[in-house]
């Protein structure tokens, strides 16, 4: 068999190609850019987050895009839907994710870089100074939070709420009962109206970008707003209003509007200028990046591609009607 792997490959990976490779006569393909297409015709999967829609087309015995992430936002899907390809994704980081959801939260509500920045310059905020509404900070404890996207992610996150004693309120697409969820909704309105803290854990897919939109944003009055998924389930300019005309209390993201590519490598994440308020936090998608969140995602790529093998189809098979 032969797979090709456009992704980066680190240690780790590495090791567990090979690995596998060894136990299934595997060929891994790893060349540079220009020379994708002369070896697409004769593979059988490939590794990779993004593929164009002329490469699935030349890729004539391709079976299986094996995404080594979560997010399969960035497929060609009407390509992939009429060739009849699987897809594949991993969401072996869901728990380190959910950690950094907590970890921004945590950082906004209790107004941890507002304050750095202030202490920075001589501005003292609390004990020292007295009672000003800026030098209150919000906690966590016994809130109500709405989490949207009860997946992998949503799920660890609302087992860590537990601990603070929150009343848990799950949005997703189709109505289920889930364990440390206190109550679960398909309207994204029910899910919203008594929270104080709102988290974004959904896929971006054909139904859920711009999601959160003027009129969502508008029902946000003073909630917090937390976005781990990605960018575009939020729609930009309608987010900058809500923060400009002080309807939100605060927004942090680790997803983004623009990211790094080739031909630049110093890029400002959003294209209004919401870090000029101070009751932003700003997190270059790290989500995933811990040593465990790395292991974990490729893990289970491993896991889909020997699952491939043994049974024709991988293990985590991305619905191409849903996209997640
Ligand atoms: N920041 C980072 O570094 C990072 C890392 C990993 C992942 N992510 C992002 O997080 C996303 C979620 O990951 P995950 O592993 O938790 O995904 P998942 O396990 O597939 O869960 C997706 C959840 O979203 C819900 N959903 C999907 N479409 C919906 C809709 N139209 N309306 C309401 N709910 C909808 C699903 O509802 P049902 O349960 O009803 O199907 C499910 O609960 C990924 O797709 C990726 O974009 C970001």
């Amino acid at each position: 068999m032969k797979i090709l792997v456009l992704t980066k490959i680190n240690d780790y990976l590495k090791s567990k190609m090979e690995d596998l490779g060894k136990k299934y006569n595997i060929s891994w393909i790893v060349v540079p850019g220009k020379e994708v297409n002369t070896v697409l015709p004769e593979i059988d999967a490939i590794v990779a987050g993004y593929v164009a829609p002329e490469q699935i087309e030349i890729a004539k015995n391709l079976k299986a895009i094996f995404v080594p992430w979560a997010g399969a936002d960035m497929l060609p899907w009407d390509v992939i839907k009429k060739k009849g390809v699987f897809v594949a994704n991993s969401h072996g980081n869901g728990k380190i994710v959910a950690e950094r959801a907590l970890a921004l939260a945590l950082t906004l509500t209790a107004r941890v870089v507002e304050y750095h920045n202030d202490l920075l310059k001589g501005i003292w905020h609390g004990f020292a100074v007295g009672f000003k509404k800026e030098d209150l900070w919000f906690s966590l404890q016994n809130k109500n939070v709405a989490i949207l996207g009860t997946g992998t992610i949503g799920r660890h996150l609302a087992k860590l709420l537990r601990g603070f004693g929150c009343k848990i309120i799950g949005f997703k697409r189709v109505f289920k009962e889930i364990k440390d969820f206190d109550l679960i909704t398909t309207s994204i309105e029910s899910a919203i109206k008594d929270a104080h803290v709102v988290f974004v854990t959904l896929p971006l897919t054909k139904e859920t970008y711009h999601i959160i939109n003027k009129k969502v944003l508008l029902l946000m009055k003073n909630k917090f707003l937390i976005n781990v998924g990605r960018g575009e389930l939020i729609e930009e300019k309608a987010l900058y209003k809500a923060l400009e005309n002080k309807i939100l209390a605060g927004y942090a993201s680790d997803v983004w509007y623009n990211y790094p590519g080739k031909e630049k490598s110093v890029v400002l994440p959003f294209n209004y200028p919401i870090h000029k308020f101070k009751n932003v936090v700003i997190s270059p998608h790290v989500g995933g990046y811990t040593i465990e969140g790395q292991e974990g995602r490729i893990d289970e790529l491993i896991e889909n591609i020997e699952h491939f093998i043994m049974k024709g189809k991988p293990k985590n098979i991305v619905d191409p009607e849903q996209m997640y």
